[in-house]
């Protein structure tokens, strides 16, 4: 029996076998990679309010700061916050809008801001050589020129992403369209960001921000699930159709989401734009830095009822997570509504990109040789700041073909600079699903998988594409290109 195999059916709670001296030793003399198991998400009553993220314009400031907001209690602890508490507000713009944003940093370490699914200039992007210093400024200049979409922001450094990510520092960005907007979609208080982080908590309520080097390998996962930064949350709602935004912003935990009641949803959007069509699900799978927009219909529920948001068991992303269904927040009816809502057969027209000139392959693997240098690795390489892995020329249009198909662990590869379409899923799960029939910038790429994707390379200059694991990707599992 595979000791990771072992691990998980030792069943939940082994978190403190798993990060145990033996394992770790064994995995240091490159046994097997050793599995630390996802810790347990604890059931409980769903009492506080969803928060919802206040909604800026493109031209309003952004501060990096130490500020508090609750999280378990009622007593407020220090988290890092682009305004007041956790998770920056939402920025909304029209496509091809303008954004100018003045950013601060006034924090004890650098930082800065990647615009998550947005195509723009590299000096604009966030690369993580890109560091503005505490009590440094930077103005993000820059024009939105794709289709609607829910993009996100966050931190985007060597080796402190996940850190400061964990501790408060993300937000959505959402592009609107024209096209969008004569879909008459819910909107208003019928349009809800979701952006879903688990959080390991210290005593003292603070978030734990520490991973043991069987969590770098796994991903560094928390037993506290927090939606827009709260915990526990419910939402009130009305038998009517709503739609919810929603983002994977953990560091490494990954959702198979459906409802208690096994009712269907339907996809209308991707990363970064809408389906042709609605496709209708019981789950998605979600990694980390992916976004779905979703259409769910309460319409059947009674006045009093209550459904709850579910990441339900999954077994197709390794063996540290998947082992546990739980609830993520739940939905309370209250108001009778009548909706005239009808889901439309049709949404954004997506043409699917053909004649690829290159086709260039990436092996992800995790070992143990140079272990200092990182152990997770593209191509045998751990990422360098000052060099460029690929060339690639402006315009051209090219496959990717992210390879994991000899690995354990779940990769969500994502590109800066670009955004894509998935074209083949091979090994397995075998199959491109409903969520990933539209524009990405970020695809999961399970144990066994080999996955390519297709795009044109539209925007010149310095980029990352990377592990979304945001362990792995602090770990190394970056690469530089240059389009030129
Ligand atoms: Cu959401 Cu390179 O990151
Ligand atoms: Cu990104
Ligand atoms: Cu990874």
């Amino acid at each position: 029996m595979k000791r990771t195999q072992f691990i998980k059916n030792l069943g939940l709670g082994t978190l403190a076998i798993a990060t145990s001296e033996s394992l770790l030793s064994s995995c240091m003399a490159g046994m097997d990679h050793g599995t630390a198991v996802a810790p347990i998400v604890a059931d409980a009553e769903f009492k506080t309010a969803l928060k919802i993220p206040e909604t800026i314009n493109a031209s309003s400031t952004l501060v990096a700061q130490n500020t508090q907001d609750t999280i378990m209690s009622t007593s407020k602890v220090n988290v890092l916050g682009y305004r007041n508490g956790l998770l920056g507000p939402t920025i909304r713009v029209q496509k091809g809008g303008e954004v100018n944003i003045p950013f601060q940093n006034k924090m004890k370490e650098h930082t800065n801001i990647h615009w998550h699914g947005l195509v723009i200039p590299d000096i604009m992007d966030g690369h993580p050589d890109q560091m503005i210093m505490p009590s440094e400024s930077f103005n993000f200049k820059f024009t939105v020129a794709q289709q609607a979409g829910t993009n996100w922001y966050h931190p985007h450094l060597h080796q402190l992403t996940g850190k400061q990510v964990t501790q408060g520092l993300s937000g959505l960005f959402i592009v609107e369209s024209p096209e969008e907007k004569a879909l008459n979609l819910p909107s208003g208080n019928f349009e809800v960001p979701l952006v879903i982080q688990d959080k390991r908590l210290n005593t003292d309520g603070t978030i734990k921000y520490s991973p043991t080097m069987t969590e770098v390998m796994t991903g560094y996962m928390g037993e506290n699930i927090l939606v827009n930064g709260t915990n526990k949350p419910f939402l009130e709602v009305s038998t009517r159709f709503y739609r919810f935004r929603v983002l994977n912003g953990s560091s490494a935990r990954i959702y198979n989401l459906a409802w208690s009641d096994g009712a269907d949803f339907y996809v209308i959007g991707s990363d970064s734009g809408m389906l042709a069509s609605p496709e209708k699900v019981k789950t998605v799978l979600l990694g980390t830095g992916e976004r779905i927009d979703i259409l769910v219909d309460f319409s059947s529920l009674k006045v009093g009822e209550m459904v709850y948001l579910m990441s339900e068991i999954f077994n197709t992303m390794g063996n540290s997570q998947g082992n546990q269904p739980f609830k993520i927040m739940s939905f309370n009816v209250n108001k009778q509504e009548t909706d005239a809502f009808k889901l439309p057969l049709t949404l954004i027209p997506f043409n699917k990109i053909q004649n690829s000139s290159k086709t260039r392959t990436f092996a992800l693997t995790m070992d143990m040789k140079n272990m200092s240098a990182g152990m997770h690795k593209i191509n045998g390489k751990v990422y360098k700041s000052d060099r460029i892995d690929e060339s690639v020329s402006l315009g051209t249009t090219e496959t990717w073909e992210f390879d994991n198909s000899t690995g354990d662990e779940a990769h969500p590869m994502h590109m800066h600079g670009v955004i894509f379409q998935v074209v083949s899923r091979s090994g397995g799960r075998g199959t491109i699903l409903p969520h990933e029939k539209a524009w990405k910038d970020t695809v999961m790429v399970g144990p066994g998988e080999k996955v390519k994707v297709i795009m044109t390379f539209a925007q010149k200059g310095k980029f990352v594409f990377h592990c979304h694991n945001l362990e792995h990707e602090d770990d190394g599992m970056m690469l530089n290109f240059e389009v030129k």
